[in-house]
């Protein structure tokens, strides 16, 4: 058995991958420790270049977060069946989503599922390859909220003390500005930016009065769109360092996916009904009308601007944005930070999430 970690030692052919991958295949199971070689097995390739592997690995945890916090609010917001089991509802939450879209509970279903799929084919493909997938079992260490409809489990991920970034909306709508150039954008919801935000009921405490759980529904559909709109831009930067046409093929059909997300919930987010929250004073501004009336902010604006893309002489085009590949992982990893998901997590999770980001940065293609 070979796990050669020199990069000129792998490839050859693809049909040299898929041999290599049936021979190692059940080294996918081996877990920690070190493998005969001295690679540790949390590094393990098997049949693909580190590189690939290391990319999958990385995704394939991003999904699994993406997965535990979808299934948070889809026990209490979403639609609890055989396809995504869990919890039972919370009846005002699920209400007050509703304002946003009367569809919003299958939404949420749904995107949860395709989060669950995700993670779970990407791992499968690793381990298919004799690569080792990226299991945080370890690391569910958090608490659920105590509201009735949730779980009572321990959870990876934190929706309790959010703190929102919807600069998105307006990078967005921006035709003169793109993140790669290194351009900011003001946020839609400055309130978000300015303290730690529930985007779930913490408790039956939360359900009242009514401008307070519509606040934390609104805190919600704007966050659907933060997370979906990085996944947007995560995997076109990533599919620029992958070397298998096989792995480019899974990072090209799984991203579109996360673009349908973000489309659809930052179509919902502009129904979010402005409001201030009585019990903390977070302000949803109305979009439409002063000060944020405007090509920047309007609602209805939900296609992507035209904007400038690698150059300032070429025509600005339509795209996705950012899509820069350096250190796209990392980055994806600090915006998931700033979000407050992970305030509980312990020093290992932080540890083993930036060293599989930072194997997935390194990764080039060929290599
Ligand atoms: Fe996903
Ligand atoms: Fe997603």
């Amino acid at each position: 058995m070979e796990h050669s970690v020199q990069p000129s030692k792998h490839l050859s052919s693809r049909r040299s991958f898929l041999r290599k991958g049936l021979a190692v295949g059940a080294a996918g199971t081996l877990g920690a420790g070190l493998l005969a070689t001295g690679v540790p097995a949390f590094a393990q390739s098997g049949g693909l270049t580190p590189g690939d592997a290391a990319i999958l690995r990385f995704l394939a945890a991003l999904e699994t977060l993406e997965t535990d916090f979808w299934q948070q609010y889809n026990e209490l917001g979403g639609v609890q069946d055989s396809e995504v089991p869990g919890g039972s509802g919370s009846a005002p939450y699920t209400a007050a989503l509703a304002v946003l879209d009367s569809d919003m509970a299958q939404y949420i279903h749904d995107n949860t599922e395709d989060e669950f799929t995700h993670f779970t084919f990407i791992n499968a493909y690793l381990v298919s390859k004799g690569a080792a997938p990226a299991n945080l079992d370890q690391f569910r260490t958090l608490p659920s909220s105590k509201a009735t409809g949730a779980q009572k489990i321990k959870r990876l991920t934190n929706l309790m003390q959010l703190t929102v970034d919807t600069s998105f909306w307006t990078k967005y709508r921006s035709r003169t500005q793109n993140p790669d150039f290194g351009d900011t954008f003001p946020p839609a919801v400055p309130g978000l930016l300015q303290g730690q935000f529930p985007a779930i009921p913490r408790s039956d405490k939360d359900l009242s009065p009514p401008d307070h759980i519509q606040a934390i529904a609104n805190t919600a559909g704007f966050h659907f769109a933060f997370i979906e709109q990085g996944g947007t831009s995560v995997y076109p930067s990533l599919a620029q360092r992958v070397t298998d046409p096989e792995v480019l093929r899974i990072l090209l059909s799984i991203g579109p996916t996360e673009t349908m997300h973000f489309q659809t919930w930052q179509d919902k987010a502009g129904n979010a009904p402005p409001l201030t929250d009585p019990t903390n004073g977070l302000v949803f501004p109305n979009l439409n009308a002063p000060p944020f009336d405007g090509e920047d902010f309007n609602t209805n604006l939900i296609m992507p601007e035209p904007t400038i893309f690698l150059s300032r002489t070429f025509p600005v085009c339509s795209i996705i944005r950012p899509t820069e590949t350096e250190g796209a992982a990392m980055g994806a990893l600090k915006a998931l930070t700033d979000d407050g998901l992970f305030i509980g997590q312990s020093k290992a999770f932080f540890t083993f999430m930036q060293d599989l980001a930072a194997a997935a940065d390194a990764a080039r293609p060929g290599g």
